[in-house]
């Protein structure tokens, strides 16, 4: 994995973003993103949108620099993103793994992927692997029940799923990281 070097980015609100530190690469796509945007509220949204594409998460560090860029306060940025289903707070995997259990796909059996999942991750749903490779979630009907039991990977449908072909899945994510 990169080892990547923290740096200090002064903001005004620098003494606590100093404290914990921010990676200057995260910095210079966040200012990237925020120098797309005119100084006005009603971007806001499409800001944390642009922040969620491209790291997967909203980090504390990024709402400042948007509640800052904005003049907008902090707590409506929060529950904002609270509000907001595609928008979270808590870091994702590069790889999110949606199990759906909708009523087709829980007929069949979409509770034994999942705990296979649950085995050879090591995690729970909402939860990210350490590695910070994968993320799993449960969701409800992803309108494919023909395919049911489905799993998602990053907007992929795997459908028709049994358990046995899982890891084999998994190591076709893991290997494209190690083939770059
Ligand atoms: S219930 Fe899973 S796709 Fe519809």
């Amino acid at each position: 994995m990169k080892v990547r070097s923290p740096v200090v980015f002064k903001t005004k609100n620098a003494p606590d973003i100093e404290k914990r530190g921010i990676y200057m690469e995260d910095t210079i796509k966040l200012k990237q993103i925020l120098s797309g945007y005119p100084e006005e509220k009603r971007f806001s949204l499409a800001i944390m949108q642009d922040v969620q594409r491209e790291f997967n998460y909203i980090s504390r560090e990024a709402l400042e620099l948007i509640s800052e860029h904005l003049s907008i306060p902090l707590s409506k940025l929060y529950s904002m993103a609270t509000f907001y289903r595609a928008l979270s707070l808590e870091p994702k995997g590069k790889y999110i793994i949606k199990v759906c259990d909708g009523t087709a796909c829980h007929i069949r059996s979409s509770l034994v992927i999942l705990s296979e999942l649950e085995k050879l991750l090591a995690i729970s749903p909402g939860e990210m692997t350490k590695d910070g490779l994968f993320s799993l979630e449960t969701v409800n009907c992803v309108g494919a029940c023909a395919l049911a039991p489905v799993m998602i990977i990053n907007g992929e449908y795997h459908g028709k799923m049994s358990s046995k072909d899982i890891a084999g899945i998994l190591e076709q994510y893991k290997g494209g990281e190690s083939h770059g």
